[in-house]
């Protein structure tokens, strides 16, 4: 029990990395407020880890705020904060309009500012906190067609150094960067297996990753197991950024034709 009467919000906590990240913190003893656009969704999560359910949007600063509030007072302490609410979309980027720029900047990067500025306060006050944000793989190495995601994923992770440098040594902020993960985000890739084959293959761990495999390094990030680490963004993606890996199935098979 690492987190033993730790209060900790969790956004995004309907669904997928956000649902994993809420579970583990809940088995390790903290007392977790799930933050979601989906109420019904953070309800059935709170329940289940006998939690507090907030219906919030996070791309609305003065909602996040209440909430915030309202959640560390529920919980008798607030020195947990994960960013994690988030959402995508794939197009070129000249086809992007004003409302789908803002829709993908606010939920994905402003989102992360309203949780920060709401929460870090309680915790300047109470001596202690653990920041972390959820970024991409995107953030560091774009791919094409999701070019306001990946902005606002690199903006999460200047936040988060701006964060560190701001709040130690009483907060530490670090951010988690994701390769592909199997969630409602990447569905689409299970429909088309064809289309993603290259890419398991271009992955050293030669398959997508799971929730509960990003949400045991959060947890890691969340717990004083990290106490001397901030201000950083640790990618989790099988290998899949490693500079050589989209060429290595190519060079493996260029290999094994060699070999006869
Ligand atoms: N799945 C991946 O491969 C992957 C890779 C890199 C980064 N990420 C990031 O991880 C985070 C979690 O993604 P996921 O894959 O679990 O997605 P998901 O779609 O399974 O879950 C996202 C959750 O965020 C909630 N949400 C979306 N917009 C919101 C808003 N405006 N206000 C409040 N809640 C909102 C959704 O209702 C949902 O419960 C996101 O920030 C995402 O960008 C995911």
């Amino acid at each position: 029990m690492e987190l033993k009467g730790q209060g900790a919000i969790v956004t995004g906590a309907a669904s997928g990395i956000g649902r994993e990240v809420a579970r583990l913190l809940a088995e390790e003893g903290a007392n977790v407020a799930a933050f979601d656009r989906d109420g019904a969704g953070a309800r059935a999560i709170a329940a289940e880890i006998e939690g507090h359910a907030f219906e919030v949007d996070v791309r609305d600063g003065d909602a996040v705020a209440h909430a915030t509030t309202a959640a560390a007072e529920k919980l008798g302490d607030l020195s947990i904060l994960v960013n994690n609410a988030g959402s995508g979309d794939l197009r070129p980027m000249h086809t992007v309009d004003d409302r789908l720029w803002h829709r993908l900047i606010d939920v994905n990067l402003s989102g992360v500012h309203y949780g920060m500025r709401s929460a870090i306060p309680v915790m300047l006050e109470a001596g202690r906190g653990a920041v972390v944000n959820l970024a991409s793989l995107s953030g560091i190495s774009p791919t094409r067609n999701e070019a306001p995601y990946s902005a606002a994923k690199a903006g999460v992770i200047a936040l988060t150094s701006s964060g560190a440098l701001e709040y130690g040594p009483t907060v530490r902020v670090n951010c988690v960067a994701p390769g592909f993960v199997r969630t409602a985000l990447t569905a689409i890739w299970e429909d088309h297996p064809d289309a993603f084959a290259p890419i398991r293959e271009a992955i050293p761990l030669q398959r997508i990753g799971e929730a509960r495999e990003i949400a045991e390094l959060v947890l890691f990030l969340c717990s004083d197991r990290s106490s001397y680490i901030t201000g950083q963004t640790i990618v989790i993606d099988g290998g899949l950024s490693l500079p050589q890996a989209g060429t290595d199935a190519a060079l493996s098979r260029l290999f094994d034709k060699l070999q006869g």
